[in-house]
């Protein structure tokens, strides 16, 4: 039986058990986190604590303390291996519905583990270009924010599964944001572009070493808006995540990109981000 965590216990999962008081499930007051971890090492899981802190600061939800000791024992006991962690933090059982917050609430603290692939040991030729659809970007205005709330990214998931497609990337005043859980990335003339951070996207931690890899080695990256004629015109296309790590795009609605190929530039930061991730099993300095 899985070994769940639950403020402050490691227990089965059919013992876990939440208020229906709990204000995550009553308004979605709650934030989260997915943090992979090969071989039972957090992958850039001090990025992704700090972003959880930012997650909660701005509800002015209490930070747990730690948090992190709490992750690798968990993933311990369930056997290491290669699983994401979810974490969730809502601001607590408040004992009744109400809007209003009261500060005397203590957080609830929950995470559980998923079995994921290790992408480091996929070699790229496996990887299938994806397609993808650009849809309206229906969601609030402050997705820097990793919020339970997500009935936008759903839905827009949903209309990218009608339409055969992996991602949707979703779209607001012009300017394609990011996808319904992924960053977007595009390549001009030998030149990586991705949008910059603003409250209107989450500032994901694989854009972040995607960028620190690509400045690392020489790769021209620049922080720009993305209209969607430029997506649809650029050389290649790529989306990142924890869970998908750097997959490249091939297609946006009806247009191919660079004739329906896996394009040069993905592979190298392909191969840079699996290397970085061996490195990191390995111990090697990187
Ligand atoms: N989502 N943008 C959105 C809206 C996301 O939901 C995610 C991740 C990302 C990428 O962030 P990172 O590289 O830190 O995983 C960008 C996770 C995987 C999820 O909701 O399951």
């Amino acid at each position: 039986m899985e070994i769940v965590y639950l403020d402050g216990a490691f227990l089965p999962a059919d013992q876990a058990k939440v208020s229906v008081f709990d204000r995550g499930f009553l308004f979605g007051d709650s934030v989260y986190e997915v943090i992979p971890f090969y071989q039972g090492v957090g992958f850039r899981l001090e990025e992704h604590l700090a972003r959880l802190a930012h997650s909660l600061d701005a509800l002015q939800i209490p930070h747990s303390d730690n948090l992190d000791e709490a992750l690798n024992k968990l993933v311990a006991q369930n056997g290491g291996g290669n699983v994401s962690v979810y974490v969730q933090i809502t601001r607590g059982n408040a004992g009744k519905r109400s809007h209003a917050v009261t500060a005397d609430i203590t957080p609830t603290v929950f995470a559980c583990c998923q079995p994921i692939a290790p992408i480091y040991e996929t070699g790229p030729e496996v990887i299938e270009g994806a397609r993808v659809i650009v849809t309206d970007d229906l969601r609030w205005q402050r997705c820097d924010i990793k919020a339970n709330g997500l009935l936008a990214n759903i839905l827009a998931m949903r209309q990218a599964h009608e339409a055969g497609a992996a991602e949707a990337l979703l779209q607001k005043e012009g300017w394609i944001n990011e996808g319904s859980s992924s960053n977007v990335f595009i390549v001009e003339q030998g030149h990586v572009i991705t949008p910059p951070l603003h409250k209107g996207i989450l500032s994901g931690t694989t854009r972040a070493l995607v960028l620190e890899l690509a400045q690392q080695h020489g790769v021209q990256v620049t922080e720009s808006n993305i209209s969607y004629e430029r997506l649809i015109g650029a050389d290649e296309v790529w989306i990142t995540s924890s869970t998908r790590g750097v997959l490249p795009v091939t297609a946006v609605d009806e247009h191919l990109i660079a004739g329906g190929q896996k394009g040069p530039l993905w592979l190298q930061m392909f191969k840079l981000f699996t290397r970085y991730q061996q490195g990191l099993m390995t111990g090697e300095s990187l």
